[in-house]
């Protein structure tokens, strides 16, 4: 959106996480919980985002990646201090900042929207978005007039036991006309409880210098929660989540029980698809119509064609065609491609493999860096051994190919179109197209054995 730039804080490490790693970088619903956050701004039609790291801030701008600007808080010295240090970043061209925690993920874009409308409506110099908390232990009290408009906001830690009382709190989203937010910054005084530059004293600056500020209520204050502690992360999680199950139920997708199926907010799902319960869905994971997927399996980053059954299965960082049949029991490792009506059965593993349309590996096996082709028949018990101890090398096998049970295929090998091997074969030397390759000594039988190894259990 044309002049509209937002600043997001992100850079406080987060004390009552207890943690190494910086507050906004911990995952709710599958991603960092300022992710969420840029995605709200996003929908509201504000990219232009500046960020202000402090703690872990390479290992935030590494995970970010660089599509936004990032402006230092050397010392987290409170978040009057961290829009400051934002002042340099913004576009010239925005005159209206909209301030955003990197704490706060529920928030949605929607209600920033609405936010930025009713700023841009009333002209104010300062528009916050409040919320009534059931429980607003923690928040800034929004204190407002005798005629309802607001006076200015107390922080918990700095509020008179009636200002405690108080239910309508801070969200920590904000518009600001810029040029009034950065000339009251300069005037902010960290006389309080916290020692701190607070953001919010900046709309009592703002009010006694006859500007007009306003706080508009959120209908739902469950939007406005922030994280500051591991429970609040587990509940944001959880709600992160329910509206993802929502989200897809209502374009179509089954979700047999939904309080056991864990879906992240990266995850794209065709209609007529049905979830089965204890299924986790994570990542960028895209799932075709017409696919049944689980119980009790595990997706992650992959792409699945439509039409495809699932069971009780693992698949990492794979993609998987059209009209398959995996599980149950098969894991599926990063950089496995099935093409379609591909069957992979029980206990079988496949790693960083490519199978053609119709071939099957049912039973028992493990596939790695192999190529196989169309309507390749993979007996049970079949494994590629592909690693030396030192290097990997490549298995191939080419289309019709059936491959007796119980074979080893030794690296680098190739498998010619329509060839067979024995059953229990170890095979090191390619196989000719339309050949048998047996590799096995011939049976001999001994007899009376019994009676020779055991003459005295006669
Ligand atoms: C802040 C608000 C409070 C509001 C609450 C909503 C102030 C003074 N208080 O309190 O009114 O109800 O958010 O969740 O603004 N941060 C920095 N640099 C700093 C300090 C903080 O970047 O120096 C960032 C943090 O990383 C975090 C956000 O600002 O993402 C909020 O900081 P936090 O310490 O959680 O503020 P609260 O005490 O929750
Ligand atoms: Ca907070």
């Amino acid at each position: 959106m044309p002049g509209v730039a937002a600043v997001v804080l992100a850079a406080g490490l987060g004390k009552r996480m207890k943690s190494k790693l910086p507050k906004v970088l911990h995952q709710v619903g599958g991603q960092p919980m300022v992710q969420h956050v840029l995605d709200a701004l996003n929908t509201a039609g504000i990219g232009d985002a500046v960020l202000v790291i402090g703690h872990g801030a390479d290992l935030v701008k590494e995970v970010l990646g660089p599509a936004f600007s990032y402006a230092r808080q050397e010392q987290q010295l409170g978040t009057g201090h961290a829009v400051m240090q934002a002042e340099g970043s913004i576009g010239a061209d925005c005159n209206t900042v909209m301030v955003v925690c990197g704490d706060t993920p529920l928030l949605r874009g929607e209600t920033l929207r609405m936010l930025l409308e009713r700023h841009r409506e009333s002209q104010a110099a300062a528009t916050v978005l409040s919320a009534v908390f059931p429980e607003p232990t923690g928040y800034g009290r929004i204190i407002r007039d005798q005629s309802g408009n607001l006076d200015r906001i107390v922080e918990e830690k700095d509020a008179a036991p009636d200002e405690k009382r108080i239910n309508e709190g801070n969200t920590g989203t904000y518009c600001f006309d810029r040029e009034q937010l950065f000339s009251a910054l300069s005037q902010v005084m960290p006389n309080n409880v916290q020692g701190e530059y607070y953001l919010t004293d900046v709309l009592k600056i703002l009010r006694e210098r006859g500007k007009k500020v306003q706080a508009v209520a959120l209908a739902e204050a469950e939007e406005a929660l922030g994280i500051n502690s591991r429970r609040q992360l587990a509940e944001v999680d959880g709600i992160i989540r329910e509206r993802v199950r929502e989200r897809l139920m209502e374009e179509g997708v089954s979700i047999v029980d939904p309080r056991t199926t864990y879906i992240d907010a990266g995850v794209m799902i065709e209609p007529d698809t049905v979830i089965y319960p204890f299924t986790f869905i994570e990542g960028k994971s895209v799932i075709g119509s017409d696919c049944r997927i689980g119980p009790f399996t595990r997706v992650v980053d992959s792409r699945i064609g439509k039409g495809t059954v699932v069971r009780n299965s693992v698949m990492l960082e794979s993609e998987v065609g059209e009209n398959c049949d995996i599980g149950p029991f098969s894991y599926l490792r990063p950089l496995t491609r099935l093409s379609d009506k591909v069957k992979v059965g029980d206990f079988v593993e496949i790693k960083k493999s490519t199978v053609g349309r119709g071939s099957k590996i049912p039973h028992l096996s493990y596939v790695g860096d192999a190529t196989l082709g169309e309507g390749v028949n993979i007996g049970a018990g079949t494994i590629t051994c592909n690693y030396d101890g030192v290097n990997k090398y490549p298995t191939v096998v080419e289309d019709g190919a059936f491959i007796g049970s119980n074979t080893n295929l030794v690296a680098p090998v190739t498998i010619g179109a329509n060839a067979v091997t024995g059953a229990g074969s170890t095979i090191t030397k390619d196989v000719p197209e339309g050949s048998l390759a047996v590799e096995r000594a011939p049976q001999k039988n001994i007899p009376q054995w019994k009676t020779r190894v055991k003459p005295d259990k006669q």
